[in-house]
């Protein structure tokens, strides 16, 4: 369990969903260190709009300056995400199949594995927590209510380490969402692209419902 306080993520991808989580970051009070694949110096519009907090990095010095690092990438590249900078940390994974952006991926055609469990196999001793998957990019910061609202949205998180996955509950209650825990990382397909709790706006109560009706590709 990560008992340290995180007070620094970096973000490896700073597309639609990195930028937005930049974003959520620095108005929480986190320092940020982005990065994309082009490098540093193409990042600097958007570092100017983060603020302070926030600066351009490359992917290592992302991931080594991160108490907490976000990875945020076309899935087929996730091999190029650094492992020995992550060992031991906890790492969000945000990322989807598309076979028509991604190429196919045979153990995920098959359903013999999950997004999740293919970047936690490339970074072994980090802990893997599959967050931010389902939610559109721009509703990130339009949906986000204070801990307490009535009907508040909620976001599916799986992992297979307790402790991180509380550390990621934490991050999402300050950015405004409930977490529905749904289980291990084997478990994340309940959540990918198709299921009825990927993509509209879920209180608790509807994801768990979702993510208990939710159909493999090869019944649907
Ligand atoms: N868009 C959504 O609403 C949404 C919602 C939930 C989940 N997702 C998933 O989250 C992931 C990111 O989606 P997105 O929409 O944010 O994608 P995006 O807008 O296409 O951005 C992808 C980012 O990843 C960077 N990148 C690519 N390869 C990299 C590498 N090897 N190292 C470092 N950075 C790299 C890109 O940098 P360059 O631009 O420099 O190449 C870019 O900043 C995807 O797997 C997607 O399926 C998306």
């Amino acid at each position: 369990m990560q008992t340290t306080a995180i007070t620094n993520i970096g973000l490896i991808g700073a597309g639609h969903i990195g930028s937005q989580i930049a974003r959520l970051a620095v108005a929480n009070g986190y320092n940020v260190a982005i990065s994309n694949s082009r490098g540093p110096e193409t990042l600097s519009a958007l570092v100017a709009e983060l603020g302070p907090r926030a600066r351009a990095a490359t992917a290592v010095d992302a991931a080594r300056a991160g108490d907490m690092v976000v990875v945020t990438i076309p899935l087929k590249n996730y091999r190029a995400v650094p492992v020995e900078p992550l060992a031991g940390k906890i790492v969000i994974d945000t990322n989807n199949y598309y076979p028509e952006r991604d190429g196919h991926i045979s153990e995920l055609d098959n359903e013999s594995t999950t997004t999740s469990e293919l970047l936690q196999a490339h970074l072994p001793t980090s802990k893997v927590v599959k967050a931010f998957n389902h939610i559109y990019a721009a509703a990130l910061t339009t949906d986000g209510q204070p801990p307490g609202t009535k009907n508040r949205r909620a976001l599916a998180i799986a992992g297979d380490d307790l402790g991180a996955k509380a550390a990621v509950s934490r991050l999402l209650d300050q950015f405004g969402f409930d977490t529905v825990d749904a289980g291990l990382l084997k478990e994340g397909w309940r959540i990918q692209r198709d299921t009825p709790g990927y993509g509209p706006r879920r209180t608790a109560a509807e994801l768990r419902r979702d993510l208990a009706a939710a159909k493999r590709y090869a019944e649907q």
